[in-house]
C-alpha cells in the first residue's frame, strides 16, 4: 500500500483581506502550509502533492525548505477540482489522504486512524461537532445515522443549518474510488463550483461504506478562513506547546504571555516570565531564568544562566551561570564562556568572550575576542568599522578596560594591561602596563569668561 497525501492550497483566501495568499499566513511564526506538510511528512507517505494556484510563485518560493511536488490549479474551480489537478500522481491502488492547507491543526493520530479505515475500501471522513458550525459543510446522516452526504454552508436549507457536525475537509480513500468520483462531480451549486465534499453522496450511492471518524478534539479541526480565525489557531497553538512545557516542568508565569515561534528545549527548573519570545530553535539548559520582554532566537543558553528583562537575543550561545541584561543585545555567532556578565545597553555582535569577563554598562563589543576575567568599563566601544571593512579586536586575560575608551581596530591588547579611562586606543597595548592614550588635561591661568558682544 502507497500513502499519497494531497494538500489542497490553491485558494486566494479573499476572507483574509490581504496581498499574501492564505496559506502563507503565518501561524507560530510559520506559513500555515508548512505546519500542514509537518503532519503529512510524519506519515511517511510515498508522496506529498501541494495543489497551488493562486500566488503560485510566492508559495512555492516560501516552501523552497520542504520536498513536495507541485501541481497547479489555474483556475479555482473548487476543492473537487484542485484534487483532479494532482490525480495524475495517483495510482488506483494508492491510498489518497486529503488535507486542506488552511487546516493546520490536525493530528498525526487522528489522520493514521483514516488512512487505516480508507484501507478498507471505504471513504473515510474526518468529522468533528461545533457548538457554532457556522461556515462548514454539514454531515447529513440518515435516521439510522449512516452519512449521507455533505452540503456545504451556502446551499444549507433552515433544517441542515441547525446540524452541528461538520466537515472538517479531511478525507482518505482508495486512489481508483476517488478518481471515478472527482470525474464525475458537478458545479450545480450556489458556488458553481466542483465541491470535493460532492464525492460523499457519490460513495453512498454506489455502496462503499462511509465511515465518519468523528474527532473530540475540535482544535484540529480549525479550518482558517479569516484574520480572527487566524488569532484564535494562534491561540491554540500557544495552548498546546505552553501545555506541554508545563507538563515537563518548565515555570511559565503566564501561559497566554510566551510564545514559542520554532523548537523551545528546556531543562530542569527552567523559569520563563511573561511576554517572552521563543523563535527558531532555542535550547535552555538546567535553571535558566528569562526575565520579562525577552526575545531569543535560535540560540543556547546553558545551566544556571540569568537573563534579566528587555533582552534581545539571537544566534548566541551562552556558557553555564551567565548574567544578561537587563536591556542587553546579543546577536549573530556571539559566544560567552561561564559566568560572564553583561549588563545595561550593552550590545555584543560576532564576539567570544571567555570566563568570568565583565561588559557592564553602554558598550559596543563588536567582532572581538575577549580572554577571561577582563572587565571593560562603562561606555567602551570597540570601533570595527572603517566604512569600508570590518577589523578584529583581540583582548588578553584579565585586561581592565577603564571607561569611555574607544578601542580602533584592528588591534590587541596584551595579558593583564591596564587602559586609563578615555583612552582612544589604536595601537597595541602590551601585556602587565598601564596604556592611556588621550589628550592631556591643561588648567589655562588668566583665563576670562568672554563677555556679551554690545550692538
Ligand atoms: C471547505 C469544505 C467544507 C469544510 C471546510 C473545513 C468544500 C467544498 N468545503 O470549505 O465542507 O467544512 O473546508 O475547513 O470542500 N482550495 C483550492 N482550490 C480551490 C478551492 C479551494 O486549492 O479551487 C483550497 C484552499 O486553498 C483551502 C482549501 O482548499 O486550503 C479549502 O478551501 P476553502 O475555500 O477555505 O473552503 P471552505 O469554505 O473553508
Ligand atoms: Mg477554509
Amino acid at each position: 500500500m502507497q500513502l499519497r497525501i494531497l494538500i489542497l492550497a490553491a485558494g486566494r483566501g479573499t476572507r483574509m483581506r490581504s496581498s499574501l495568499p492564505k496559506v502563507l499566513q503565518p501561524l507560530a511564526g510559520r506559513p500555515l502550509l508548512d505546519h500542514v506538510i509537518d503532519v503529512a511528512e510524519a506519515l511517511e507517505p510515498t508522496g506529498v502533492h501541494v495543489v497551488y494556484g493562486f500566488g503560485g510563485d510566492q508559495v512555492m518560493a516560501a516552501m523552497e525548505h520542504r520536498t513536495v511536488e507541485w501541481h497547479e490549479q489555474a483556475e479555482q474551480l473548487g476543492t473537487g477540482h484542485a484534487v483532479d489537478q494532482a490525480m495524475s500522481a495517483v495510482s488506483d491502488d494508492d491510498i489518497v489522504l486529503v488535507l486542506y492547507g488552511d487546516v493546520p491543526l490536525i493530528q498525526e493520530e487522528t489522520l493514521q486512524q483514516l488512512v487505516h479505515l480508507a484501507g478498507e475500501n471505504a471513504l473515510a471522513l474526518l468529522t468533528v461537532k461545533l457548538d457554532n458550525p457556522y461556515g462548514y459543510g454539514r454531515i447529513v446522516r440518515d435516521a439510522r445515522g449512516h452519512v449521507l452526504s455533505i452540503v456545504e454552508e451556502k446551499d444549507t436549507n433552515t433544517e441542515q443549518r441547525d446540524i452541528n457536525e461538520v466537515n472538517t475537509g479531511v478525507l482518505a480513500c482508495k486512489g481508483g474510488l476517488l478518481r471515478g468520483w472527482i470525474n464525475s462531480l458537478e458545479n450545480k451549486n450556489s458556488q458553481g463550483e466542483y465541491y470535493l465534499t460532492d464525492v460523499v453522496a457519490l460513495a453512498v450511492a454506489a455502496d462503499v461504506p462511509v465511515h465518519a471518524f468523528v474527532t473530540a478534539n475540535v482544535e484540529e479541526a480549525f479550518g482558517i478562513n479569516d484574520k480572527k480565525h487566524l488569532a484564535e489557531a494562534e491561540a491554540m497553538f500557544r495552548r498546546r506547546i505552553t501545555n506541554e512545557l508545563l507538563t515537563q516542568g518548565v515555570t511559565l508565569v503566564d501561559p497566554l504571555r510566551v510564545d514559542v515561534r520554532g523548537n523551545l528545549q528546556c531543562g530542569q527548573d527552567v523559569y520563563i516570565d511573561t511576554n517572552v519570545t521563543f523563535i527558531g530553535d532555542v535550547k535552555l539548559g538546567d535553571g535558566v531564568q528569562v526575565g520579562p520582554n525577552c526575545v531569543i532566537t535560535d540560540s543556547q543558553i546553558e545551566d544556571g544562566t540569568i537573563i534579566y528583562p528587555n533582552c534581545v537575543i539571537e544566534q548566541a550561545h551562552f556558557g553555564p551561570r551567565c548574567l544578561i541584561g537587563p536591556f542587553v543585545r546579543v546577536r549573530p555567532q556571539t559566544y560567552l564562556g561561564s559566568e560572564v556578565k553583561l549588563g545595561n545597553f550593552v550590545e555584543v555582535k560576532k564576539s567570544n568572550i571567555a570566563k568570568g569577563s565583565k561588559v557592564n554598562h553602554l558598550s559596543y563589543v563588536g567582532d572581538t575576542t575577549m580572554g577571561e576575567k577582563c572587565n571593560l568599563g562603562a561606555g567602551t566601544i570597540t570601533c570595527n568599522y572603517d566604512g569600508v571593512n570590518k577589523h578584529k579586536t583581540l583582548l588578553h586575560d584579565g585586561v581592565f578596560v577603564g571607561s569611555g575608551t574607544q578601542l580602533v581596530a584592528p588591534v590587541e591588547i596584551g595579558e593583564g594591561a591596564f587602559i586609563g579611562a578615555g583612552s582612544v586606543i589604536t595601537q597595541e597595548a602590551p601585556a602587565g602596563k598601564l596604556t592611556i592614550g588621550r589628550g592631556r588635561q591643561v588648567t589655562v591661568d588668566g583665563w576670562k569668561k568672554p563677555e556679551k558682544n554690545k550692538k
